[in-house]
């Protein structure tokens, strides 16, 4: 969506935003953005302060509110206090943008830790078995969030072995790092790191795992070199990432039902988002063009299991998800009757035991040339 210039005299619209500031936009006729235009898609804008602090971030608006296409000069940002504050708005660099969106989720990543590491498991069984992971190796895994897989595969490596952890957000390492020291585990370590970064020597690991994360990498083939350069010649590097949204009733149960009630721009061309490898064969063309041996590709079939009640659930997956985001432009009535509706979409996959999904995920492996 694009707000551009507006020359022929000042317009105002309320612009609910995901934030926890609520901004009103003052389209003034000229300004420091005057004449260019913004795009406000999956990256978002980062709303600055006149000294450049950022203090907010937009990343979808809800198209009605905004009355066609025009210039932003300046905004006023009100605060929680009331007070009005000037602001101005910069194009995100794809890192600062993903580094905003995940930041955010950190805490109910954390908080929900219990029920992913469950509802994930077979993934993780999956990702054992195409990167050979065994006892005794040091293992990495790249875009860990709060220490998944890494958590589950300490013990499965043992204290012979080593597992690593990155993840580029600050908040999601701590949450790592506390849950292994309430552990007590002695044989992981976390970093804050980006997977076409790592603060690793060259053919380091005996293994290397992202489970759900390649996805959101702005540089997927400079991320696998990355890992390729840090992997032994000869072992194994292994990545999991959703098949099609038709697959996975886990997402559009959801994500149906809130399109229904906000409107959300399409997709940029490979935009970091969640289906972004869920075409076969997409991210195991990046590993050859990364140069691995034996790129191969599986469909992994199975159960989403989720031990809980369906407004349990929808809590989980509401605050696990960007519909977190995408919905706070909704009034309290719309609220309410979206709530009605994804509680009868997810009740279709109630079962006595709790929710289960059909699931389809990839996995793409390859080896690093000896
Ligand atoms: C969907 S979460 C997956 C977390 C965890 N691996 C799991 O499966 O539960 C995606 C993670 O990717 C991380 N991430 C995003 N961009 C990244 C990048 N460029 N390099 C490494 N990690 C990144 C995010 O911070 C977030 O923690």
């Amino acid at each position: 969506m694009r707000i551009a210039a507006a020359t022929q005299g000042s317009k105002s619209a309320v612009l609910c935003l995901p934030i926890s500031l609520v901004l009103v936009a003052f389209l003034a006729h000229i300004g420091r953005l005057s004449g260019r235009s913004l795009q406000v898609g999956d990256e978002g804008v980062a709303v600055r302060d006149k000294k450049g602090n950022q203090i907010g971030s937009i990343h979808w608006i809800e198209l009605s509110l905004v009355p066609e296409t025009y210039d932003v000069a300046e905004l006023r940002v009100k605060r929680r206090d009331n007070r009005l504050q000037k602001a101005i708005l910069v194009p995100m660099q794809r890192d600062e943008a993903v580094i905003n969106r995940w930041s955010g989720s950190a805490r109910f990543w954390e908080k929900h830790r219990e029920i992913i590491r469950h509802m994930f498991a077979p993934i993780t069984q999956a990702l054992v078995e195409e990167a050979q992971i065994g006892s005794g190796q040091l293992v990495l895994d790249v875009a860990t969030g709060p220490g998944e897989p890494t958590l589950t595969l300490a013990e499965l490596v043992g204290p012979q072995g080593k597992i690593s952890g990155v993840d580029p957000i600050p908040e999601m390492v701590a949450a790592a790092r506390r849950e292994a020291s309430r552990l007590e585990l002695r044989n992981v370590q976390f970093d804050i790191a980006f997977a076409d970064h790592l603060p690793f020597p060259a053919d380091t690991f005996d293994a290397v795992v992202s489970r759900f994360g390649v996805m959101f990498f702005p540089s997927p083939l400079d991320a696998v070199r990355e890992m390729l350069r840090v992997l032994k010649p000869g072992q194994k590097l292994a990545f999991a990432v959703w098949h099609s949204a038709e697959r996975n009733p886990f997402h559009y149960s959801l994500s149906r039902v809130v399109d229904r009630f906000v409107h959300s721009p399409p997709l940029e061309q490979d935009a970091l988002d969640t289906f972004r490898f869920a075409a076969r064969g997409k991210l195991l063309e990046i590993l050859i063009q990364a140069g691995v041996t034996a790129p191969a590709e599986r469909l992994l079939q199975f159960t989403i299991h989720a031990p809980m009640l369906v407004d349990a659930f929808w809590a989980l997956r509401l605050e696990m998800s960007k519909a977190r985001e995408q919905i706070s432009v909704l009034s309290p009535e719309q609220l309410t009757e979206l709530k009605r509706q994804a509680l009868e979409s997810i009740s279709e996959f109630s079962t006595d035991r709790g929710i289960s999904f059909p699931a389809e995920v990839l996995i793409i492996s390859g080896a690093k040339p000896r």
